[in-house]
């Protein structure tokens, strides 16, 4: 499994055919049901599909943080680094127990994770400045006044004015739109090398979104973080990502470069979402188009192709009676569709 934008390192995070499902008394929902996708250095890779593809489970996953009655059913997630010898040691995450010290110093450490809300990842009883500083204190031994000396240094570098004062603030003194950027600073504060960043922008403005993630592409250019980008819009998937995966009900139907998603899409829901785009072309007030149907119920998950019931493509005695496996259409795109097979 290799991309074109990066063939020759090997990537820092690899997912390989993840599984994770919840056990609900009304059924077995599949959130993740197969998914596999690589994570380079400096490069970003975004996920991208409609509301309960599984976008965030994939990203708990990762972690280690998935939520009661869900488990990994099976699948792999493999962290790469350099281990200070000359070599790169390989741990499997899922591997890992999830409250092991291993896993703790993994996750918010050399992997950290950057949510939609910012508010429900703040405490309302602490400075925003002492929980930056208490998260550096975490992953170094830096005492608590050279911790504060980064922590203001930290809310600088991403754009806090005056962050000698804003650093005894509470996160509810904020706007939505520095409170974002202080909790990027606080992702940042144990020096990860991947960062996972779920929605965003989601709750931004538009000049604000446009901002954090001009921000995002800054902090990558100069840490050549490896960022994993979360998100619904196409847009944002235009302007950020290097890489795509296309999810639909857990699975993923497209992967590839952005520019084969963009200007060679195959799937046929790619191309819906593609279409749901607004254009700068298009006429004021023109409708946006959007993927006729409903998202199946997670309990009542079509047979055959998972998109079957809303595909304008869709071949009666072939598409609901088997799953099209994600095959190449080049090097470096795949792609779940019986149009391609032979
Ligand atoms: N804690 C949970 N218990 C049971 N089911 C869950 C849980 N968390 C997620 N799911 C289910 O898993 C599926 C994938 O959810 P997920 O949150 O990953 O979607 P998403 O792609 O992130 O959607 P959104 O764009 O709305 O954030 C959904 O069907 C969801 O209902
Ligand atoms: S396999 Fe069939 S139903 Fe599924 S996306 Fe392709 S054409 Fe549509
Ligand atoms: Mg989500």
């Amino acid at each position: 499994m290799t991309t074109a934008t990066a063939p020759t390192t090997p990537p820092i995070l690899s997912v390989q055919d993840l599984r994770t499902y919840y056990y609900q008394d009304e059924g077995i929902v599949r959130a993740v049901d197969g998914a596999s996708f690589d994570v380079y250095a400096g490069k970003t890779l975004g996920i991208v599909g409609e509301s309960g593809c599984g976008k965030s489970v994939t990203a708990r996953s990762i972690l280690r943080i998935v939520e009661q009655t869900g488990r990994i059913e099976s699948g792999e997630v493999w962290l790469r680094r350099a281990n200070g010898r000359g070599q790169v040691d390989e741990t499997d995450l899922t591997k890992l127990d999830a409250n092991s010290p291993a896993m703790r110093d993994i996750r918010g450490g050399e992997i950290a994770l950057i949510f939609q809300e910012p508010m429900t990842s703040f405490s309302a009883y602490h400075t925003v400045g002492n929980q930056i500083i208490e998260t550096i204190r975490l992953h170094s031994d830096l005492n608590r006044q050279a911790a504060r000396d980064r922590a203001i240094e930290l809310l600088r570098m991403v754009g806090i004015p005056r962050p000698e004062r804003r650093i005894d603030e509470y996160s509810f003194q904020l706007s939505g739109g520095l409170r974002q950027r202080v909790m990027i600073a606080m992702a940042l504060s144990s020096d990860p090398r991947v960062l996972i960043a779920d929605e965003p922008t989601t709750a931004l403005d538009v000049t604000t979104q446009a901002q954090i993630l001009e921000l995002m592409q800054k902090l990558q250019e100069e840490k050549g973080l490896a960022i994993i980008l979360i998100t619904h819009d196409m847009g944002v998937i235009a302007e950020m990502a290097d890489d795509v995966v296309v999810m639909y009900l857990g699975r993923v139907v497209e992967r590839g470069p952005v520019d084969a998603i963009f200007h060679e899409p195959k799937h046929p829901y790619t191309r819906a979402l593609l279409r749901s785009i607004p254009s700068i072309l298009a006429k004021p007030r023109t409708k946006l188009a959007t993927i006729t149907g409903s998202i199946p119920h997670p309990y009542n998950r079509p047979e055959g192709c998972p998109f079957h019931t809303r595909c304008p493509e869709f071949m009666a005695g072939t598409c609901d009676v088997r799953e099209p496996a994600l095959l190449p259409v080049a090097p470096d795109h795949q792609v779940s569709c019986f149009l391609y097979h032979d």
